[in-house]
């Protein structure tokens, strides 16, 4: 284990009615709101009208940027980045999925600099600052809400980045299961596969002495695939939707990975799968995930073994080690199989012809990415190619 600083901002208010929270939240910022949300699911399921109402009775005068994208548009951001500054606005308010959280923070970093937010996210400036905002989650998946990470797409240059800074934690966040309830079944399973990547990506790694870390992100993965069949059959339990809603912001808010850096290499050959073809994250990590696993086994055999073993309950006996690692690698696949999870690029009609555009895509910042196992050019092409 390494040596670690461990500081997290975002205050969370999690569970039934606390929403209610927000006023008293509020009442800490300034008059002008700029409320951003995604494409209208939010005005569907009722809480575009519950926000309304709490800020309308603190008297708060309200702007609006809606129809952020799945996989936000660097554009859309710059939109609100204008909004921020001809309205003077003061505090701005996330509410939705990991999307617009994720474009709310480069908003926030947009508006209080004097660079463009496509330098920011590709890391050529430096962000000096951040508008304050909060964010109301309708969606379990990214960790967005309780971490600084944003992940930006330009889509004119294809690419697809993430980037974050301590000025990028929310001030708060609220999570009511009761927002998530409306999740269709897809965008549950892009969740699920998205909270037990996270995980992954953290396990990996070569770092010793790491016995509660590795038992904690065991614990979010066992407590997944207990959760995700019973979810997925009863879709509007806000008991199971809390469980995962949980597990999500656990994964990824820096609490299970103090004292080492997980790999992410699968997290940067999917934002290049995304950045050339607009898929959702978690369903290019479903193909993904298991290929590089496979890819990448020799790197430390005892790191699959001990994962397939304790995650699955694979029996050791009679086998080798890779053979007992390889099996945990299979069950991975077909859990998710079983959840109806994407499992081929074909799924998303992604054929061999883009793999070489794909391949770019994961070296525009870095030539080389992956802390378990560096991977390059080559090495992205070979896992598209068995990922097809
Ligand atoms: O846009 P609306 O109408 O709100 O619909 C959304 C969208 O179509 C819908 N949705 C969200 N909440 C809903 C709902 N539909 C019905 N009821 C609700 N309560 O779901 C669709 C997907 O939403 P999105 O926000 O895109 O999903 P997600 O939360 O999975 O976010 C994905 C984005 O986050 C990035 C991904 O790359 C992708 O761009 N990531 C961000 C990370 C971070 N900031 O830490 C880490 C992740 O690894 C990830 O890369
Ligand atoms: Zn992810």
């Amino acid at each position: 284990m390494q040596n670690f600083t461990y500081h997290n901002p975002t205050k969370l208010h999690f569970g039934k009615g606390q929403l209610s929270q927000l006023t008293d939240e509020l009442s800490n910022f300034g008059q002008n709101i700029l409320l951003v949300y995604g494409g209208g699911s939010i005005k569907r399921n009722g809480l575009y009208d519950q926000v309304i109402d709490i800020l309308n009775k603190e008297n708060k005068e309200i702007f609006e940027l809606s129809g952020v994208e799945p996989n936000p548009r660097v554009t859309t951001a710059r939109k609100g980045v204008d909004i921020c500054h001809k309205e003077s606005i003061d505090f701005i308010l996330a509410v939705g999925g990991g999307s617009t959280i994720d474009c709310t923070k480069a908003i926030a970093a947009g508006a209080k600099s004097e660079a463009d937010i496509w330098d920011i996210v590709t890391k050529k400036e430096q962000v000096t600052g951040a508008l304050p905002f909060g964010t109301v989650l309708t969606l379990a998946a990214t960790g967005s809400e309780m971490n600084p990470g944003s992940v930006i797409t330009n889509w004119e240059t294809k690419e697809k980045h993430g980037w974050g800074s301590p000025y990028t934690y929310p001030v708060f966040s609220i999570l009511d299961p009761a927002f998530t309830k409306s999740v269709p079944k897809n965008q549950t399973v892009y969740g699920i596969v998205d909270i037990m990547s996270h995980a992954l990506e953290h396990y990996f790694h070569h770092e010793e002495n790491t016995i509660l870390q590795d038992r904690m992100v065991e614990g979010i993965l066992k407590t997944v695939i207990e959760t995700a069949p019973k979810l997925l059959e009863d879709l509007e339990n806000e008991t199971y939707r809390a469980t995962i809603l949980y597990n999500g912001t656990m994964a990824l808010n820096g609490m299970v990975s103090m004292g080492y850096h997980g790999d992410w290499a699968t997290h940067n050959l999917e934002h290049a799968v995304s950045a050339v073809h607009d898929i959702p994250h978690g369903g290019g990590l479903a193909i993904l995930f298991p290929n590089w696993m496979k890819y990448s086994i020799d790197e430390n055999i005892d790191r699959f073994k001990q994962l397939a073993i304790r995650l699955f309950d694979v029996e050791p006996e009679g086998k080798s080690d890779k053979e007992i690692g390889l099996e945990g690698i299979d069950r991975l696949r077909a859990f998710w199989n079983s959840i109806d999870a994407p499992a081929a690029l074909d799924d998303y009609d992604i054929t061999e012809d883009s793999i070489e555009e794909m391949a770019d895509r994961t070296v525009t910042a870095k030539p080389e990415f992956g802390n378990f196992k560096s991977l390059n050019r080559e090495d992205a092409i070979a896992i598209y190619k068995a990922s097809l």
